[in-house]
């Protein structure tokens, strides 16, 4: 097992820095950014059905379904189709409105999932054409889908998904990138754009993986809170949901992410001087906003750990922690700004003596309901 872990103390460790690799592993030989291609067979293969889809419903469970979240604003930013994300245990028992003019995408990191398995089976009693995004090669949600796209991550042992999740989000970009193409909404300029950016992504991971002695140190100071709140807006509201997520899997710390403006709605009760909150401050896309979420926190004694840009000067004079990630598209942030948190997760968790790897209930997949 030592072996496995390639001199990591944990798996968790280890995949979490191994998520350079494995975003480069789920783009290869799709992502041809000099010739402009994007080449997915699963896509290729079904074109006229994406392009005269109504609608995407993606089902999932879990990180899978936070993923679906962030693809929810990508698919509808760049290829302006309609989505909705389902959680697949309510999916399947709602009598959902399904019809032949939908796409189903299941995502799912082991692709056995029980719940998810059941709402694809509904979707395709009612006709829907089923993608599913899995990792794991020959699962049965792979099997049982109409098409698909592996993720490539490699295997996930640790029961907190981390490289599941990025190369998730890879996969749903590089599918929403090629539709927007294909039917006209993302300009030939804009796809360029967006590719040379993705090709970016795993070094830029590689630079935000170096905060890791300053998120430990941080970590240092907050393991013994007993709740935490995140707060992230658009493409980076799922990302607040993912990062409270893995806390409470395996530090068994409460946690709870929010919409950042959705605080003034109920949470910002619960902030006093024992409140950390994980803020999301990245600077494109509601910068502005969250900074003023900011100061309403601090006026409140709250403890802010903010997510920023580096170079950032505006959030570092209110926020007690900055940790930095590099710039990039406001789209491709979530795949930086994901990895202090699973970071700051996993050390609070070490610090505490949990067992992160395996946490207490939990089981990798869920194949039963
Ligand atoms: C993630 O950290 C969890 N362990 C869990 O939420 C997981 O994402 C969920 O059970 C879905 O699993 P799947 O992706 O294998 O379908």
């Amino acid at each position: 097992e030592q072996i496995e872990k390639g001199g990591y103390e944990h798996f968790m460790l280890k995949e979490i820095h191994e998520q350079p690799n494995a975003v480069i592993d789920t783009y290869r030989g799709r992502m041809l950014v000099n010739e402009g291609i994007i080449r997915m067979a699963g896509v290729d293969d079904h074109i006229e059905k994406f392009l005269n889809a109504n609608r995407i419903i993606i089902v999932a469970c879990g990180t899978s379904w936070h993923a679906g979240l962030v693809a929810e604003y990508i698919f509808e930013d760049l290829a302006r189709i309609p989505v909705e994300v389902e959680y697949a245990s309510e999916f399947r028992y709602r009598n959902p409105i399904i019809t032949d003019k939908d796409i189903v995408i299941a995502i799912s990191q082991s692709g056995e999932t029980a719940d998810t398995r059941a709402a694809i089976q509904l979707a395709k009693e009612k006709g829907a054409f089923v993608f599913g995004v899995c990792n794991v090669v020959g699962s049965t949600i792979s099997r049982e889908s109409d098409a698909g796209a592996y993720t490539h991550a490699g295997p996930e042992i640790g029961v907190a998904s981390t490289k599941a999740f990025t190369t998730q989000i890879t996969v749903l970009t590089l599918m929403a990138l090629k539709l927007g193409k294909a039917n006209g909404n993302v300009s030939a300029s804009d796809y360029h754009m967006h590719l040379q950016e993705l090709a970016l992504i795993p070094e830029k991971i590689k630079a935000s993986l170096t905060s890791d002695a300053h998120i430990q140190a941080i970590s240092d100071i907050y393991k013994d809170s007993a709740n935490f709140l995140y707060l992230g807006r658009g493409f980076n509201f799922p990302v607040a949901l993912e990062g409270a997520l893995k806390l409470k899997e395996i530090s068994y710390i409460h946690a709870e992410g929010y919409p950042a403006a959705e605080m003034k709605h109920g949470p910002i009760a619960l902030i006093d001087e024992q409140m950390p909150v994980v803020v999301i401050a990245t600077k494109r896309g509601h910068y502005e906003k969250v900074v003023s979420n900011i100061q309403e926190i601090k006026s409140r004694s709250g403890k802010i750990i903010a997510i920023v840009n580096e170079g950032d000067v505006h959030v570092k004079e209110l926020a007690d922690h900055v940790i930095e990630v590099p710039d990039t598209l406001e789209l491709l942030s979530p795949l930086l700004t994901t990895i202090p948190l699973q970071l700051l997760s996993y050390h609070i968790a070490v610090m505490r003596d949990c067992n992160v790897d395996q946490p207490r209930n939990l089981a990798k997949s869920v194949t039963v309901e």
